[in-house]
């Protein structure tokens, strides 16, 4: 959602802020621009991808070497020429690209405009160049300063980076609430809203914290927060190879990322079990591990497929360590004042680490002296540097907007944490413990047996790409898989999906049932099958087609369904691993066979940073 990206250096900045544009293109956007100042600031920008940008400024002069540019997912105002970012305040001293929401952008609009101001957007972000222009002219200070004071009467979230016409030579950055890397090279510096467009110039970034400001020049960098105390920059080096963010031989990244997962779940647990399967360790959380011990609950918070990870999670917890868990969607667990505080464990868990919501709320939780645990993909993300301790996922980069690899990766670590503790909380003889740990090991397999269904999918994806409804059944630690089995296929498919526990359909959506609708059901042969083939049956009557994804050898279940996706035998506790693959796999083909776009689906954004 919205990308920044800037450079200041002595190259052209031109090519590096197009490519890093491109590279941004998976969080999702609707308008594209750039400022490139060489003596002055010109400015390209319009509706639609960067290609269309690229194409506005062909015949242009697109010389200079130090530049920015934004992708605009649109809050206030239409996707349009006007509204895309940067934005000029109205006598062209500044230009910015901004990232979140000023929140109080109406009041100070109000005001600058009595004093004259004039306003060509629907943006808060032309409020927030105005303002600055107002405290540069008024109050005859630098354009750091002007920038730092204005920032103190906002009232919001801001990654921004702006250009002063009237102080050539640097660019001027800050934070709160929306992530800002800077990318240290060789008398150049990289900034952008993720490492991503960095990471093909450098390995060294600083992660900007909220409340700072940056003046950037090619050979210096000086770090503030807004009340003037230096800052020393804590320059890290990251762990990122480029061809991470390339789609290889596949078509699109999603594909790419679901053939991934044999390897990034083993990514996700490689060094934290023991070879021999007796142990798990998860240095990320020994030191808070007492804590751990004697919380007397879990709340976990997310949101989207990250939410639905959390809800398998719930099962692993109670289940495995009988430690009493809820899950909540991060949006309702801020706003509803909880009660949470000490003797409560609270896990954030974001594929992003970036999303407002899930963001806030562990704030929140944290505030309420809750021990608060990040479950993370993104190094040096905002809720993993918010949380006290955590557990990284390691599943890579995700481009597709779908997320695939970063849910699989995410349970997998909830299963490492509720086998952990478990054990630690003597919930889990050590013989289960081992076995699960055991089974743990097995799951790249499991995965790689069931991408080995892919055919057999893509045939049924083809037989229903028409539908205009469909419904996901599971039960138990396999119900969250319905959701994300429904959640994949309307995001990239637009065909309307809902998740329901098998046994609940009966209470309302039996009644959408008829040859038109096909119903997906997870039915494994577990302790619930029958109750499940039962199920299926009230569909069978009722006209509905079944698609089955069932255990390999039952033969049983060929009898009941119209089709049947096998997946391999096991564990109950593991089960959503492999059971979710033929999921993501279907809503992959069906979004491909109705010619949607797979890896950037319509109004979605990878990183949501509004609330
Ligand atoms: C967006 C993405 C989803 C993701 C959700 C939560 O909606 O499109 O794929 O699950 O945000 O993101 P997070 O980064 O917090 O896991």
């Amino acid at each position: 959602m919205c990308g920044i990206v800037a450079y200041v250096g002595e190259r052209t900045a031109y090519p590096i802020l197009i490519k890093g544009l491109q590279r941004l293109e998976y969080r999702g956007y609707d308008s594209a621009g750039v400022a490139l100042f060489n003596g002055k600031v010109r400015v390209y920008k319009c509706k639609g991808r960067v290609k269309e940008l690229q194409t506005l400024a062909r015949d242009e002069d697109v010389s200079g070497s130090i530049g920015m540019g934004h992708t605009r997912w649109a809050t206030h105002g239409e996707p349009s020429d006007a509204n895309a970012h940067p934005h000029r305040s109205t006598r062209g001293l500044f230009h910015v690209v901004h990232n979140g929401i000023i929140e109080n952008h109406l009041h100070l609009k109000k005001e600058l405009a009595l004093r004259g101001y004039t306003f060509h957007t629907d943006t808060d972000t032309e409020v927030l160049a105005n303002l600055i222009e107002d405290v540069y002219r008024e109050q005859r200070v630098s354009a750091e300063l002007a920038t730092r004071l204005a920032l103190t009467r906002v009232v919001g979230a801001y990654g921004l980076v702006i250009l002063c016409e009237d102080e050539p030579g640097r660019l001027i950055a800050a934070r709160k609430g929306s992530p800002l890397v800077i990318g240290v090279g060789e008398r150049e510096y990289f900034l952008a809203s993720d490492a991503m467009p960095i990471i093909e110039y450098t390995d060294r970034v600083i992660y900007m914290n909220d409340e700072e400001v940056a003046v950037i020049t090619p050979d210096s960098i000086d770090l503030k927060d807004l009340y003037n105390d230096a800052k020393t920059p804590d320059i890290k080096t990251i762990r990122m190879h480029i061809d991470s963010v390339d789609k290889g031989e596949y078509p699109h990244f999603m594909l790419k990322e679901i053939h991934e997962q044999p390897h990034s779940v083993t990514d996700t647990f490689r060094g934290r079990v023991a070879a021999d399967s007796s142990k798990i360790f998860l240095g990320g959380i020994l030191d808070v591990m007492p804590l751990l011990i004697e919380a007397r609950r879990v709340i976990i918070i997310a949101c989207g497929t990250s939410w639905h990870a959390a809800l398998v999670g719930e099962h692993l917890f109670e289940q495995y360590a009988r430690l009493p868990a809820e899950v909540e969607y991060a949006s309702e667990f801020r706003y509803r004042d909880p009660i949470v505080g000490k003797g409560d464990l609270v896990i954030a868990i974001s594929q992003s680490g970036e999303t407002a919501d899930t963001l806030a709320a562990t704030r929140l939780a944290k505030d309420s002296g809750a021990t608060v645990l990040g479950i993370c993909n993104v190094a040096g993300s905002s809720i993993a540097r918010e949380t006290r301790a955590g557990v990284y996922t390691r599943a890579g980069v995700e481009i597709g907007v779908a997320s695939t690899k970063a849910f699989t990766s995410q349970i997998t670590v909830l299963a490492m944490m509720a086998f952990l503790l478990g054990s630690k909380r003597q919930a889990l003889p050590p013989d289960n413990y081992r076995a699960l740990i055991n089974e743990l090991t097995r799951v790249p397999e499991l995965i790689s047996e069931a991408l080995g269904q892919e055919e057999r999918v893509r045939e049924i994806a083809h037989l229903y790409k028409g539908v205009s409804n469909a419904l996901f059944l599971g039960r138990g630690i396999l119900f969250p898989v319905a959701l994300e089995g429904a959640l994949k296929l309307k995001e990239i498919s637009y065909i309307h999906a809902e998740g329901y526990p098998a046994a609940e359909m009966k209470h309302g959506p039996i009644a959408l049932v008829d040859d038109s609708l096909p119903v997906f059901v997870l039915a494994p042969t577990d302790r619930l099958y029958e109750k499940t083939a039962s199920n299926i049956q009230e569909v069978k009557t009722r006209g509905g087609r079944v698609i089955a994804i069932a255990t390999r050898g039952n033969t049983d279940v060929y009898r009941l369904a119209d089709h049947v996706i096998e997946i391999p035998p096991c564990r109950e506790a593991l089960s959503p691993l492999p059971a979710i693959i033929p999921l993501q796999l279907l809503a992959y083909h069906v979004a491909v066979a109705r010619g949607c776009n797979v890896d950037q689906p319509r109004n979605l954004a990878k990183s949501v940073t509004v609330e």
